[in-house]
């Protein structure tokens, strides 16, 4: 069947509600990446995301709600939970904290944890679609397993076109990086991946560092967006690159240009001022362009570990991975 475009005006929000109310699948875009939601309390529906992404393994999936009110009918949040999404919400941070009695999120959706994911997203239209949807929307991004993450509504199309019911075209994703995670069970809070919201910053609200997964009690599982090769452009990708080889696609950033550029088959620039956010913004369009230029290895220069370079590094890192 194929997947219908959806504008991004009341008639668009209202068709996405209620495709998302009757069980189909649309891509939503948020202010981080274009999500693949479906209703979180429908099982069959949410089993239609892992058949639509190809995603081999049932991960937890995170559900999203238009408001902090709706979260905490989903999930309990303790005092340092409650800080952070007062803090941070609605915005670019997913929480994860023990699920709530007659919380709505289904077993699938939650791997059969004992907690849940949630998140209040900092873009209104898909706080918009939410409210129309009416029931928590489980929602990972909306590309193929194994693909870089979509930022625009073309990369969605390219990816799950036939596969789901509509695509809402917010167009770019201001952030670019995914929701920022931490995991607020039994004992300090958790980074379980870094992303738009930096760490000092939940650091700063907490008046403590955040822990390593490690520190998590028991049997929870590490997220697997903790996991090396994730999302990997087909081309090589070579990181902190100070010198680019002839016939390399090369991803800079900040205005200083590498040895070795001119022989470069194409490039492109994060961010010629040197700024992080900026660099977000555009990391996965820039892989997806430069992998589709063909070359065989993509160099990327040097990103500083501050603020929302840990989450582009990071990105960087699993796009890196062997596979
Ligand atoms: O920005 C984002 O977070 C985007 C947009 C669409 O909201 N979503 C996203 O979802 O990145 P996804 O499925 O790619 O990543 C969800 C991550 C996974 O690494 C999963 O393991 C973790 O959240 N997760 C979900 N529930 C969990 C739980 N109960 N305990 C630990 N990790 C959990
Ligand atoms: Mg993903």
């Amino acid at each position: 069947m194929p997947t219908r475009r959806l504008s991004a005006d009341a008639g668009g929000i209202a068709e996405a509600g209620a495709l998302l109310r009757a069980g189909r699948l649309v891509a939503v875009p948020t202010e981080t990446v274009y999500g693949l939601g479906a209703d979180a309390g429908n099982p069959a529906a949410v089993a239609g995301i892992y058949a639509a992404k190809e995603r081999p393994r049932f991960n937890p999936l995170i559900a999203h709600l238009p408001d902090l009110a709706a979260a905490r009918r989903e999930g309990d949040f303790g005092a340092e939970a409650l800080r952070l999404a007062q803090a941070f919400w609605p915005g670019p941070l997913t929480l994860v904290v023990p699920v709530a009695a007659g919380g709505r999120v289904c077993d699938l959706a939650r791997a059969g944890l004992p907690s849940v994911a949630l998140r209040v997203p900092g873009s209104p239209l898909a706080r918009a679609v939410l409210a129309a949807a009416g029931c928590p929307v489980a929602a990972p991004s909306a590309n193929r397993s194994g693909r870089v993450s979509p930022t625009q509504a073309d990369h969605v199309r390219g990816d799950l076109d036939g596969r789901i019911a509509a695509i809402l075209d917010g167009g770019p994703c201001p952030v670019g990086v995914e929701s920022t995670i931490v995991a607020c069970l039994d004992g300090p809070p958790v980074l379980l991946r870094p992303g738009g919201v930096p760490r000092v910053a939940i650091e700063a609200v907490l008046g403590r560092k955040l822990a390593l997964p490690s520190a998590l009690a028991g049997a929870a599982p590490v997220s697997p967006g903790l996991l090396a090769s994730h999302y990997a452009p087909r081309a090589a990708v070579r990181l902190d690159a100070t010198e680019i080889r002839p016939g390399e696609a090369a991803l800079l950033f900040g205005p200083t240009a590498p040895r070795g550029l001119d022989a470069a088959a194409t490039f492109l620039n994060l961010s010629p001022a040197g700024d992080l956010a900026e660099a977000a913004a555009h990391l996965f369009a820039s892989l997806r362009r430069l992998d589709a230029s063909g070359v065989a290895t993509i160099a990327v220069a040097p990103i500083p570990e501050a603020g929302l370079g840990e989450a582009i590094r990071d990105r960087l890192a699993r796009a890196a991975a062997p596979r």
